[in-house]
């Protein structure tokens, strides 16, 4: 697909020139995995990652790991099994023949090996790829190095929270599209007052000119605390003087922060690649603020599948347009943030090859637009 500009005030890197040759995806980053409490100790999930096969555990003792969830001896996948804990070592144990493998991926054992065989071989020798793991604030993060022997040399993301806040709610969406779409589809502000119509957020009439101010953060770009826009319902019932912030980080991190005094909400979403063209949109949200403590949860709820199906929505009948792989455009101040997107990943990619520093492209900026 081509992706082209017309009056855009900077230059568009096109899609295909990063996908013709690979995935589009980005390595040598931390990727959300999965929240903290979705794996109880001696528990683990699959997930799809990166077009790769992962399996995310909890040891009895309670720490995260993840592997490659395939069986290097027959390929089956390996979270079908089980999880064992002997002599105080927690391992997964295939469902197949029962080999057994450490947290590193290292092999602990193969029972139908006879005592002489087993004292004959380096067990440890066999592995399957493990994968760094970092769990804070309620969340799981995984390393995608592009060299899979490599140690992270990036700190994992870490959200602008107050000590102790906890995850209130998680909601996930899978969106039947490339994570290049799905990450500009959630920060396209032109869409909004079309796919997410509705009375306690944006109406035809609400449409008026906003400027916003704009600037680098770490691997990304800050849509700059503001009070939000007068428009919405949704911000009137949160009280007096609500301060909004947007950031956006590689890989594809989006946090939006509200802060009323001395409460808050902030709202994680995550947007991961599964395969080339699936992406798995992950929100979890945090707060402290007297109206979602009586405010039934159930509305929350409703609210954010409401918002992230339409999103949902709109890529999965964009893909039935991308298959016939027309130009598409940004254009002007509404799709900078996009443009940004393109010019971050690029600008990763040259870091990680080169070996010279990150140089954030983003500069800053108010951009202008109608919503
Ligand atoms: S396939 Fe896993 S032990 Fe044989
Ligand atoms: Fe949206």
């Amino acid at each position: 697909m081509a992706l082209d500009t017309a009056q855009g005030r900077e230059p568009t890197p096109r899609v295909s020139d990063e996908a013709v040759d690979d995935d589009g995806f980005l390595r040598d980053l931390w990727y959300f995995g999965a929240v903290a409490s979705e794996l109880k100790p001696g528990e683990q999930l699959h997930r799809l990652i990166l077009g790769e096969p992962v399996l995310i555990g909890r040891t009895h003792d309670g720490e995260a790991f993840a592997m490659r969830d395939i069986c290097p001896h027959r390929g089956i996948i390996l979270s079908t099994g089980r999880m064992v804990k002997k002599d105080g070592e927690t391992t997964v144990e295939c469902p197949y023949h029962g080999w057994r493998f450490r947290k590193d991926g290292s092999c602990a054992a193969i029972p139908s090996l006879t005592a002489d065989q087993a004292e004959a071989m380096d067990l440890a020798k066999i592995r399957v790829r493990s994968y760094p793991v970092h769990e804070s604030q309620g969340l799981i993060w995984i390393w995608f190095g592009a060299d899979p022997e490599a140690a992270p040399d990036l700190d994992p993301p870490r959200l602008d929270l107050p000590e102790g806040a906890r995850v209130k709610m998680v909601e996930r969406e899978v969106f039947n599209c490339h994570v290049d779409h799905a990450v500009i589809g959630l920060m396209d502000p032109a869409h909004i007052p079309y796919i997410h119509r509705q009375w306690w957020w944006r109406t035809e009439k609400s449409v008026h000119e906003k400027a916003k101010k704009f600037g680098p953060v770490e691997r990304g770009f800050s849509m700059l605390p503001h009070r939000p826009s007068s428009n919405s319902f949704a911000y009137k019932i949160l009280g007096a003087k609500p301060e909004t912030e947007i950031r956006f980080q590689l890989p594809g991190l989006r946090t939006e922060y509200i802060k009323v005094g001395n409460s808050f909400f902030t709202g994680f979403t995550a947007v991961t690649p599964t395969t080339a063209d699936s992406t798995t949109i992950t929100i979890v949200v945090y707060w402290k603020h007297p109206v979602f403590e009586i405010l039934p949860n159930a509305i929350l709820r409703k609210a954010i599948t409401t918002f992230v199906r339409q999103d949902r929505d709109a890529v999965n009948a964009q893909q039935k347009g991308l298959a016939f792989d027309p130009k598409l455009m940004l254009i002007h101040d509404a799709d900078v943030q996009a443009k940004w997107y393109y010019k971050l990943k690029q600008a990763w990619r040259t870091h990680r090859q080169s070996g010279q520093p990150f140089v954030n492209p983003v500069k800053p900026a108010t951009l202008r637009w109608r919503s």
